[in-house]
Formats: structure tokens, sequence, C-alpha cells
């Protein structure tokens, strides 16, 4: 019997993709690698020089970006910044919630207001996202949640406490919004392990920066978590791409 693979028209593969933290890093990758694609991207976060030069350089090579100062912790801005889309594009397809900030240090050296700021970006952020995006999936019958978690959502080392208690945080919620979705939206978690990126620049505690420097040393390219998300949103609308763990191949924990 021969089978017969329904045509993907181009409406169909041009998705409309909102990725937040999109200034550097992993985020930057994925709009690079989603908008050479033929994808159009929008992308956040609060450096507007980058999020300017990144549109700049996105264009000069031919593809389509819009670009919007986005503060996630500020549920109202998360709102506007997917409704402002829809407006704009009639549609999203795919809500990429990636910003996130890892101030590492022990609990004992009560940097409170550092894990304050990793509860705000990396988990209400988050849900920031899910809720800005919701309503619209529900009334398209449509849509993909994309959460950038961490090989700290499975295991926890010293001076990662915090960080690792909102990325398993983002991975619950993640998997929970997987079990309790309508059954047209996909829900894809994403754990990179070490990847280039500007994230070790939040730490200020002494003794953690200088154990990330050997711990970071083995990093992969950004580029190595776009292609995974590429993988996920390229699927039929019947497959969901529930979880995927990317590590360097040199990397243990
Ligand atoms: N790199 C790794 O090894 C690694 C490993 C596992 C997981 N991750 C996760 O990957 C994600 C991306 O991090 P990265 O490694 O690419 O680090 P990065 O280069 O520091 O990028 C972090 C991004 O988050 C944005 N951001 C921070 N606070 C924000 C806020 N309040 N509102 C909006 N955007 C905000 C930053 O933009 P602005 O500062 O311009 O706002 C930046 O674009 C994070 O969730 C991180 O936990 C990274």
């Amino acid at each position: 019997m021969t089978r017969t693979t329904p045509e993907i028209t181009e409406q169909d593969s041009r998705k409309v993709v909102l990725v937040t933290g999109a200034t550097s890093g992993i985020g930057e990758g994925i709009a690079r690698r989603l908008a050479a694609e033929g994808h159009h991207v929008v992308a956040g976060g609060r450096r507007e020089d980058r999020l300017t030069s990144l549109a700049q350089s996105i264009r000069a090579d031919g593809g389509s970006i819009d670009v919007r100062r986005l503060d996630v912790t500020d549920r109202a801005d998360v709102a506007r910044f997917v409704d402002e889309t829809v407006t704009a594009r009639g549609h999203i397809d795919v809500m990429v919630n990636n910003a996130g900030v890892m101030p590492l240090s022990r609990l004992d050296s009560l940097l409170v207001d550092e894990g304050d700021r990793m509860v705000d970006v990396n988990v209400k952020g988050l849900l920031y996202g899910i809720a800005a995006a919701m309503p619209h999936f529900q009334r398209q019958s449509s849509g993909h949640f994309i959460t950038i978690a961490s090989v700290g959502a499975y295991s926890v080392v010293p001076t990662a406490a915090v960080y690792c208690a909102t990325k398993y945080a983002a991975w619950a919620i993640t998997e929970g919004l997987r079990q309790e979705a309508d059954p047209f939206i996909r829900v894809t978690t994403v754990s990179p392990g070490v990847v280039e990126s500007e994230l070790a620049d939040t730490i200020t505690d002494p003794g953690a920066a200088a154990a990330m420097k050997d711990y970071r040393s083995a990093a992969i390219p950004p580029d190595a978590i776009a292609r995974a998300i590429s993988y996920a949103i390229g699927q039929p609308a019947d497959v969901d791409v529930n979880e995927l763990v990317i590590r360097p191949v040199r990397q243990r924990p």
C-alpha cells in the first residue's frame, strides 16, 4: 500500500515564533536559526541595543523579525508582547519561554535578592509567558509552548540550589501544562547542558564564579539548542516532541 504524506503548504511551515530573552546566548541563537529557516521571529529582551543589532543582522540576511523591549517579570508587559504580535500578524504559532538568569551562590552567602530574581525571571516569567499565549492558542485551536529548562532541572549541585529549584519548577510547570493542555496544543521542554552564552555573567559570588569557569569550558554553541527547537516545531501537527536534553558530549553531570 502506498502512503501519501500530506502536503505541507508554505503557510503551514512558516511559523510566527515568539522568543523571550533573545538578546544573547540561546535565545539569540534560536532567533537566528528560525529566521534563517523562513519563520517570522518576534524577539524580546531588555537590552534594546542588542535587539536593534539582532534585527539588522537577521534582515540583512533576508530573515523576517520584529523586536520589542520585554521584561518577563512584568506580567502586563508579557501580555502586550504577545497581544501586539497577534494584532500585527493575525496569529501566533510558537511561544519559546527562554529568558533566564543564573546568579549562583551557596545558600549561606545570603544573597537572597539574587534568589528572588531567579524566581521572578525563571519561574514567574515562564508562568506569565504561558498565560499570555494560552488564550490565543485556545482561540486558534493550535499552538506550541517551548520551555528552556536545564540539566539543572534533573539534579542539584552546590551553589545551584535556587537555580536548580527554578528549573525543577520550570520542568514541573511545563509537564503539568502538557498534561492539562487542549489536545491541539503542543508542549516541549528543552534542557540544555553547558552552552556558550552570557549566563554565568550574572554570578556575583566569587567562589561560584570560579567553579563555573572549569564547568563551562566544554560549552557547545547556542545553535545546538536552536537545531533541537527547529526539529520540535518542524514535526507534523499531530506529533509532540515532549522533552529534549542536550549536553556537550564531554559533559557528565
Ligand atoms: N547557557 C547554558 O549553559 C544554559 C544551560 C541550561 C539552561 N540554560 C537556560 O537557557 C536560557 C537562556 O540563557 P542563556 O544561557 O542564553 O544566557 P544569556 O546569554 O545570559 O541569555 C539570557 C537571556 O535572558 C534575558 N533576560 C534576563 N532577564 C530578563 C527579563 N527580566 N526579561 C526579559 N528577558 C530577560 C536576557 O536579556 P536581557 O538581559 O537583555 O533582558 C538574555 O537575552 C535560560 O533560561 C537559562 O537558564 C542555559
